[in-house]
């Protein structure tokens, strides 16, 4: 078995989905693929894209983005309840959202959201920012609840085989520090939404082998305090510096 990754798959874009409708039917067959949210707002889209994964991959890991969850070109009022939707898509397809054993490897999906852990957004970015006009969330909520809705989700409680390699996976970076220095100072503005130290947290207690994210759309591979951080977005179609637009394999056992 082979574990794959990708995020971002933003099938929105009639090139990125093609490319998931022209991956092989045969080649994956016996593989895991972790897929790290991001890939459409639109249900049908969303669910057209996880069965076309369910049936070219043997087990399809599954965590939602903030674009998975934006509500504006859809009929539901906020996004928690387009959570329960893309969840139960999820579940319809077939598609693992929980942690689960597979072939000598455990997969852990940890939920969050950007909660200015990584700092406080300026008001340009807050202008600009789509999640603020696409998403919806319960007039109580502020901005910390979001990530506490999320992180009540990350429950671990399956028994895992103890040789077993751990892979855990976020939309959300867990950190900061996974940026890399060529980023201008411009797009620099955009890091207090990219993610939470409490996804972190998370994977400092689980003590994986591997951390999957999406969500920046730049692709890296680092390993920080034992554990190897990487980044396969799909990207945006006019992303080909950062992204590499192809599967990655990240374990084979
Ligand atoms: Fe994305
Ligand atoms: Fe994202």
């Amino acid at each position: 078995m082979r574990v794959f990754a990708i995020s971002d798959l933003h099938v929105d874009y009639p090139e990125n989905l093609r490319w998931v409708e022209e991956l092989s039917f045969f080649d994956y067959r016996d593989d895991l693929l972790i897929l790290a949210g991001d890939i459409s707002d639109l249900v049908p889209l969303f669910r057209k894209t996880l069965k076309l994964m369910t049936s070219k991959f043997n087990r399809v890991a599954f965590i939602p983005g903030n674009h998975d969850l934006w509500v504006r070109r859809n009929r539901i009022s906020d996004s928690i309840k387009k959570y329960n939707i893309v969840e139960k898509v999820a579940l319809d397809c077939y598609v693992e959202t929980k942690v689960f054993n597979a072939g000598g490897v455990t997969v852990l999906p940890v939920h969050g959201w950007y909660d200015n852990s990584f700092g406080d957004p300026c008001s340009r970015v807050r202008s600009i920012w789509k999640d603020y006009t696409h998403c919806a969330w319960p007039d109580s909520y502020e901005l910390g609840d979001i990530n506490n809705y999320f992180d009540s989700k990350n429950i671990y409680d399956l028994p895992e085989p103890e040789d077993n390699l751990k892979i855990s996976f976020s939309h959300f970076l867990p950190r900061i520090d996974l940026m890399p220095s060529f980023i201008p100072a411009d797009k620099r503005i955009l890091y207090p939404l990219l993610g939470s130290k409490s996804i972190e947290g998370h994977v400092r207690s689980i003590k994986p082998s591997i951390h999957v994210y999406g969500h920046s759309h730049v692709n890296r591979s680092v390993k920080k305090e034992g554990v190897k951080y990487v980044n396969n977005a799909f990207g945006y179609p006019h992303e080909y510096r950062i992204t590499a637009k192809c599967l990655k394999k990240i374990h084979e056992i």
